[in-house]
């Protein structure tokens, strides 16, 4: 039997998809344990409903899910405009800013996300929070170039404050390295009371941030699948 979370996960999966998926039209696929249950969905409603969908992977995970699954699989190179991303989220605040990034495919998604046109984010009920930091603790993560990494972190613990750890990997010694060959830093015990629009911007200006981890004004609408079975939506 599932546990609590995932049938959250499930649930909130399952809305999304029956309720933004149309025929004939392409779809981002984001990264995560909650997008799992997303491309289950879909793979339902093509046999189906002989759903006629592309779909366009957000990372390395994503794009086996989408072969697995048997799904058409599609770039940005020959559909560069999507009419819906489907994807998680480490935590999503009162305002619809995101953090993203604990898988390590925050480039890819944003880039894709950027493509769409709307982002449909899909979550379990702790993801569900107030101010950034309320619920999240393993910090925003911020895709840097190797050489670049002691500089950037000292950088922005210097402007910010917090602290700020190279995030390393669990079955290897050394440095997580993400699908683009980069490294992934992790920016903890920060402020919560940001602009973080304005921190958004100043993080991207330090040379060798490749891409932070926050979404802002990006996501168009939330779900949350509740502990009782239900769905919550937040736009
Ligand atoms: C991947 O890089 C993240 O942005 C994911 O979207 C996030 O970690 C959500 O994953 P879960 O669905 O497993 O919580």
């Amino acid at each position: 039997t599932m546990s609590a979370l995932d049938s959250a996960k499930k649930s909130a999966a399952i809305k999304a998809v029956d309720l933004h998926v149309q025929n004939n039209t392409v779809v981002g696929v984001g990264s995560g344990s909650t997008v799992v249950y997303a491309v289950e969905r879909l793979a339902e409603r093509v046999k189906s409903e002989k759903l006629n969908i592309q779909c366009i992977p957000t990372s390395f995970q994503a794009r086996q899910l989408i072969i697995q699954h048997r799904l058409p699989i599609t770039d940005l190179e020959v559909n560069p405009k999507l009419d819906v991303c489907i994807d998680g989220a480490d935590e999503v605040d009162c305002n619809l800013t995101l953090i993203k990034g604990g898988g390590g495919c925050l480039l890819q998604e944003k880039i894709v996300a950027s493509c769409s046109k709307e982002l449909i984010i899909i979550a379990d009920y702790t993801k569900n929070s107030q101010k950034l930091g309320d619920q999240y603790k393993k910090g925003i993560p911020i895709e840097v170039v190797p050489m670049a990494y002691v500089p950037i972190k000292t950088q922005i613990e210097n402007l910010f404050g917090g602290t700020v750890e190279l995030r390393m990997a669990k079955a290897k010694a050394g440095p997580v390295v993400t699908d683009n060959g980069n490294f992934i830093l992790d920016w903890k015990n920060f402020q919560q009371d940001y602009d973080w629009e304005d921190v958004n911007k100043k993080l991207s200006l330090i040379p060798g941030v490749v891409e932070t981890g926050l979404f802002i004004k990006i996501a168009k609408k939330a779900y949350f699948g509740l502990a009782d079975g239900s769905v919550k939506e937040q736009v």
